[in-house]
């Protein structure tokens, strides 16, 4: 079979291996995907041996996207302004390709698996770290009418607003410039959650049939979740889904085949309990 794994630190929680599984068996691909516990200080190292052993593909999660920009020899558009990437595709000889699929993750499952039609929507994308400048493209791409990145450090919030801007209608600015503004949709980018806490917003930022997507995703709601069902959101969504459409992204890059994503992510909701 063709390897291929995830490389992270930790990794140890990743379900990176269990979605590849399912998508090799249900596509009836021949291939096996482990998990790799990256060296915090010779990531390069590791990328070069498993490709140096016949490895044909990498995932890449944290600490090291932006490492994984850094080394491969080419990238996509997507990966270029996210200046992180998740995918690492073997080319002939010693090359590696870098590509981004975390954004297209976020918009298919909006799209695609909840019907959310992006056409002429304000979006409101809370943050402006990794997380938030690696959905940036896809969703500039998507036909919104525009997006507001806000982030409590304005300054970091204008300047990834700057980076867009070539490519779509987005502006920056901080938490506290959101009075009397309403948008169709909030995605979460902070890591407010992974301390239990939600961005401070005003309370009627939300439109009335306005959607939210926390990025996160866990067996309980996330604190951003909850504040969705506490401001009325008509949907509410996590990441779950994003995590597997990433996936699935990455699997056609690398087999040219499309899995199917519904089961997975529900044979997953399912094994969260
Ligand atoms: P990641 O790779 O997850 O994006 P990061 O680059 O450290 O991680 O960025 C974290 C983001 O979450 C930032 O936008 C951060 O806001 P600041 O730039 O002001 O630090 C945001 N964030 C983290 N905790 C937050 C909180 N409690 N409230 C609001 N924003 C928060």
């Amino acid at each position: 079979p063709n390897h291929y794994a995830v490389i992270g630190h930790p990794i140890a929680h990743s379900k990176s291996p269990l979605i590849h599984a399912a998508f090799a068996r249900q596509t009836g691909q021949d291939l096996e995907y482990g998990r790799l516990l990256g060296a915090l200080d010779d990531f390069a190292g590791e990328v070069r041996r498993f490709f140096a052993n016949g490895g044909c593909g990498l995932n890449i999660t944290v600490p090291f996207k932006e490492q994984a920009w850094a080394l491969a020899d080419e990238r996509s558009a997507r990966a270029e302004l996210a200046g992180a990437v998740n995918t690492l595709i073997r080319l002939d000889g010693e090359r590696l390709r870098g590509d981004n699929t975390d954004g297209v993750g976020l918009v298919r499952d909006l799209v695609e698996n909840h019907g959310f039609d992006f056409n002429g929507r304000r979006v409101l994308l809370l943050g402006a770290g990794g997380a938030a400048r690696g959905v940036l493209q896809p969703l500039l791409a998507s036909g919104l009418r525009c997006l507001v990145i806000a982030n409590r450090t304005t300054a970091k919030a204008h300047a990834l607003a700057a980076l867009g801007a070539p490519l779509g209608p987005v502006s920056g600015c901080g938490l506290d410039d959101l009075a009397a503004e309403r948008f169709d949709l909030i995605i979460n980018a902070t890591s407010a959650g992974l301390a239990d806490a939600v961005p401070t917003l005003p309370s009627d930022c939300l439109a009335p049939d306005g959607w939210t997507y926390d990025m996160l995703y866990g067996d309980q709601p996330t604190p951003f979740c909850r504040w969705g069902h506490e401001h009325g959101a008509a949907r509410v969504l996590d990441g779950l889904g994003m995590l597997v459409e990433q996936a699935a992204e990455a699997f056609w890059l690398w087999r040219g085949v499309r899995p199917e994503t519904a089961p997975v992510i529900q044979a997953l909701r399912q094994s969260m309990g």
